[in-house]
């Protein structure tokens, strides 16, 4: 078995996180400063996002209150995380959550989608699986993602420059813009990059 499989995140995500944070308001999360910008300067101003391990719905519902004419998607494979993200209840017009492995998604279904989002997430994906999650998301794309330059629970790799990121993920993303967010912990950095799927 996987060792951080959707039990383990499960699990994580009961806890409550660090500092509670995954039951927190979005606002207080240490991410609000990247997320902040993405929604202010990167994310299009309408279309239908599809955000790849979108955990507990915090970006969504930041989302749901400052950008009206988006239609959002979120696919995460813990329960847990998608069933506290459908209590947030957001418009059932404009977000979905569903349980999915981001690993396994049918290319079909990824095509319908304008903007793709991926949070945090590619670094948790084991082998190459997250290189083929990009490798197999439709061309031509907005595409908004962030990885950590530091090791932690769950992590299978770390970035430490952008280049790292354009080494690893450079066959299927264009960067258009990057930006280097610390977090509240000492030399702890997240690179967030926008960019268009190729
Ligand atoms: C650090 S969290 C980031 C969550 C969210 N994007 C955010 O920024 O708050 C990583 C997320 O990736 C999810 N994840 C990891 N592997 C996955 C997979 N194979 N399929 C779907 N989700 C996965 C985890 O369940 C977790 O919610």
């Amino acid at each position: 078995m996987q060792k951080f499989d959707s039990k383990y995140y499960d699990n994580a995500y009961s806890k409550g996180g660090h500092n509670d944070m995954y039951k927190k308001s979005y606002k207080q999360s240490p991410y609000f400063p990247m997320w902040d910008m993405i929604i202010t300067s990167w994310l299009p101003r309408d279309g239908i996002v599809l955000d790849l391990g979108c955990g507990v719905g915090q970006f969504a519902e930041m989302i749901s209150d400052r950008r009206a004419h988006l239609t959002y998607v979120g696919y995460d494979f813990s329960k847990v995380a998608i069933a506290m993200a459908k209590k947030k209840k957001l418009s059932i017009f404009r977000f979905g959550f569903f349980e999915t492995d981001i690993t396994r998604m049918d290319p079909e279904f990824t095509i319908k989608y304008s903007c793709f989002v991926c949070l945090e997430a590619l670094e948790h994906l084991p082998g190459d699986t997250d290189r083929k999650l990009l490798a197999d998301l439709p061309k031509g794309k907005t595409i908004i993602l962030s990885v950590p330059n530091y090791d932690s629970a769950g992590h299978y790799r770390t970035f430490q420059t952008l280049k790292d990121v354009t080494d690893r993920y450079g066959e299927w993303v264009d960067v258009i813009e990057h930006k280097i967010f610390p977090t509240n912990d000492k030399g702890r950095e997240i690179i967030a990059v926008l960019g268009t799927t190729k």
